[in-house]
């Protein structure tokens, strides 16, 4: 295996400069993960490698992020698969921290703040969640981030020095803040975006799919058909009607639909005029979020028209 593990913040750091130097490497991607790992992490990390000199990931469940200590623990661990997934992506360092090496004093005091941006949907059926989520990325942004700077790329390869992280399109909120974050912040790192991947039958790959029996996977399935209804409605200019597609999904007698919206990508803010009646127009984002049996599911899909 020619994958390397490392499990603190200093051999990251080392490794880390050690690999660029190797490789005369002006680039560094990094790609932060809860393992578990499916083909949407992997999509990910294909994605990096295929950009970067050298490519870090990082496995950590975040305890900061768990409402509920029962959802904590039964986060699947697979440390020895999701390193065979990211060995064979090409990966070149794997970063998994013990609990005690990301919050050496326990819960931090101080924590990035996600705002109002971090209340609305996600963060309003989980509070708290996104700061956690923030404050983790922040720490993790930090650890790999490669200290004295990367050396300018060669004329030859048209490369500039850079360092990427890595976020799936999957969790819209989730990058949209950490987006903000690194905006607001002025954190030295480009956030790249990575689109959806999905089973064959159009279920976003999640790691709680898991959970689902067969007769909820396939009720999941109505997520997807509505998120898609509304994409073929916006690419034939059509208008949205988006309480149809709000019906579609409540006639599953197993789905519990929490939100079905049509949002601002970047302020999450409803676009509730434009998804009525009239062709939709401009860039919107349909999120989607409902309980399926024991797992509640996110979904979206990108409208442009
Ligand atoms: P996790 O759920 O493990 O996801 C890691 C990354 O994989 C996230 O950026 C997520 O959006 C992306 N991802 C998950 N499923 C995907 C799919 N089907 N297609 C494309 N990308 C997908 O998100 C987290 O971990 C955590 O909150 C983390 C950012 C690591 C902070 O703890």
């Amino acid at each position: 295996m020619a994958i390397k593990l490392v499990t603190t913040a200093a051999e990251l750091r080392a490794e880390g400069a050690r690999l660029l130097k190797e490789k005369g490497g002006s680039s560094l991607g990094f790609v932060p993960t809860m393992g578990a790992l499916h083909s949407g992490h992997a999509t990910l990390a294909r994605t990096a490698v295929a950009a970067n000199d050298v490519t870090a990931a990082s496995i950590f469940v975040n305890p900061l992020q768990f409402g509920d200590a029962v959802d904590l623990d039964r986060y699947p661990r697979t440390l020895e698969a999701d390193m065979d997934l990211l060995d064979a992506e090409g990966v070149d360092l794997v970063f998994a921290p013990s609990v005690e090496e990301v919050y050496p004093d326990g819960q931090p005091l101080v924590r990035v703040t996600s705002g109002p941006l971090g209340e609305k949907w996600e963060g309003a059926s989980r509070p708290g969640h996104f700061d956690g989520a923030l404050t983790v990325v922040a720490k993790l942004l930090h650890y790999a981030l490669p200290i004295g700077g990367l050396p300018a790329g060669s004329a030859a390869d048209g490369g500039a020095a850079a360092y990427r992280a890595y976020f799936g399109q999957k969790d819209a909120q989730q990058l949209a803040l950490v987006r903000r974050m690194v905006a607001d912040l002025n954190f030295p790192v480009e956030i790249v975006a990575v689109p959806t991947v999905r089973a064959e039958d159009g279920l976003a790959l999640s790691s709680r799919n898991r959970f689902l029996s067969a007769e909820e996977r396939e009720a999941a399935l109505v997520l997807s058909r509505a998120l898609r209804l509304l994409e073929q409605r916006a690419d034939a200019h059509e208008p949205l009607d988006l309480p149809s597609a709000v019906e579609l999904v409540r006639s599953q007698p197993l789905v519990e639909l929490d939100y079905f919206d049509v949002v601002d990508p970047r302020t999450l803010e409803p676009l509730a005029e434009n998804c009525q009646d009239t062709p939709f127009r401009g860039e919107g984002l349909a999120i989607i979020a409902a309980k399926v049996g024991p797992v509640r599911l996110i979904d979206n899909i990108p409208l442009n028209s």
